[in-house]
């Protein structure tokens, strides 16, 4: 099969920060997705509905003309976080849900939940009105093992939060592991999960045989090959409980080249064609649509997209660099590297 044409996809976690920021960042999204998620991790935070529609009008200022672009918000949960909150949610237009960061467990999270345990009553309100729980699914403890984290996280947090609020709505995002995504497995149709391009594409080797490669780092860190095999299964199986999910984050080659470099893999402007890379190299480009297209839309109660868009079996060169904020450049996911895949 050399050209498929696809329902036009979505992506159901992204990265697109704020000011001069999105100058770079909405178009390269926009181009390739109808819809996203637009992750609430700003400083300060998006953390009310108001706040949210605020940031969705900073966004919509940066669709380049002729191309429509749906931003699909989400709050940023912290301990103060209202239970009155998720009515107002439920309510909105264009706000979906709500992002629960552990506190410290990646950027911009140092206002995520201490003690998921004290939020109970804002979770009663999520499980009430089926308003979708979306979870950066790992521990913090400094003692865990950072290729552990996701793991303890099921085990410690996720399974004790399902058996108190078994109807929970939930996405557990960039999934990394075998054992996320049996947990997802073997829960009923209200639990989900995103998979990255990264995750699908790369291992740990790919980030530290033969050097450090700070370009593939990202969290949850990538983590052994056997994992991968089991993630590029479960998203190439048709299951509808996984879908896209770019997790395209965003941060300047500085700060990701450096002594402490940022996590984050900016996947945006090829997103589409290295899913479909992922998924031809399985043998199972019959099966990107659905992983695309219609999985995420039809776990958040969406209506599917109805245009189209075309890849062709072509190679194109991922860029080396792009322009980014003032001057500044950004590193694309597998910059400078061939990928066979193309997208009209
Ligand atoms: O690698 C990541 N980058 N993981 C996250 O969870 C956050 C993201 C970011 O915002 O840079
Ligand atoms: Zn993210």
């Amino acid at each position: 099969m050399n050209t498929i044409t696809l329902l036009q996809p979505d992506d159901w976690h992204a990265h697109l920060r704020d000011g001069l920021a999105l100058e770079r960042t909405v178009p390269d999204l926009a181009k390739q997705f109808s819809r996203a998620i637009c992750m609430p991790n700003l400083v300060p935070p998006v953390k009310t509905v108001e706040e949210a529609e605020a940031y969705r009008s900073r966004i919509m200022a940066h669709v380049p003309e002729g191309i429509e672009f749906d931003p699909r918000m989400v709050l940023y949960f912290t301990d103060q976080t209202s239970p009155k909150e998720i009515l107002k949610i439920k309510k909105s237009e264009h706000v979906n849900a709500i992002k629960l960061y552990p506190a410290g467990a990646t950027t911009n999270s140092d206002n995520g939940v201490s003690d998921i345990s004290k939020v109970y009553a804002v979770i009663e309100q999520l499980e009430k009105h089926q308003v979708p729980l979306l979870l950066h699914g790992e521990v913090t403890h400094n003692h865990v093992d950072i290729f552990d984290r996701e793991k303890r996280f099921l085990d410690e947090v996720l399974s004790p939060l399902m058996k108190q609020f078994p109807g929970l709505k939930l996405v557990l995002e960039h999934i990394t592991t075998s054992e996320a995504a049996n947990f997802v497995l073997e829960h009923d149709r209200n639990v989900a999960a995103t998979i990255t391009p990264q995750h699908l594409l790369f291992n740990r080797n790919d980030m530290l045989v033969g050097g450090v490669k700070p370009h593939f780092y990202c969290l949850p860190i990538l983590k052994r090959q056997t994992h991968q095999q089991t993630l590029l299964e479960v998203a190439t199986s048709g299951n509808p409980k996984f879908f896209l999910g770019t997790d395209s984050a965003p941060h300047s080659k500085n700060a990701k080249e450096n002594a402490c470099g940022c996590a984050g893999c900016y996947s945006a402007p090829t997103a589409i064609e290295l899913y479909a890379q992922a998924f031809d190299q399985a043998g199972k480009i019959d099966r990107l649509e659905g992983f695309a297209s219609h999985f995420g839309a039809d776990f958040y109660g969406l209506p599917r997209n109805t245009s189209t868009i075309t890849l062709v079996k072509e190679d194109q060169i991922i860029p080396e660099s792009l322009d980014y904020l003032d001057g500044e450049k950004i590193v694309p996911l597998y910059a400078g590297k061939t990928i066979q895949w193309r997208k009209l």
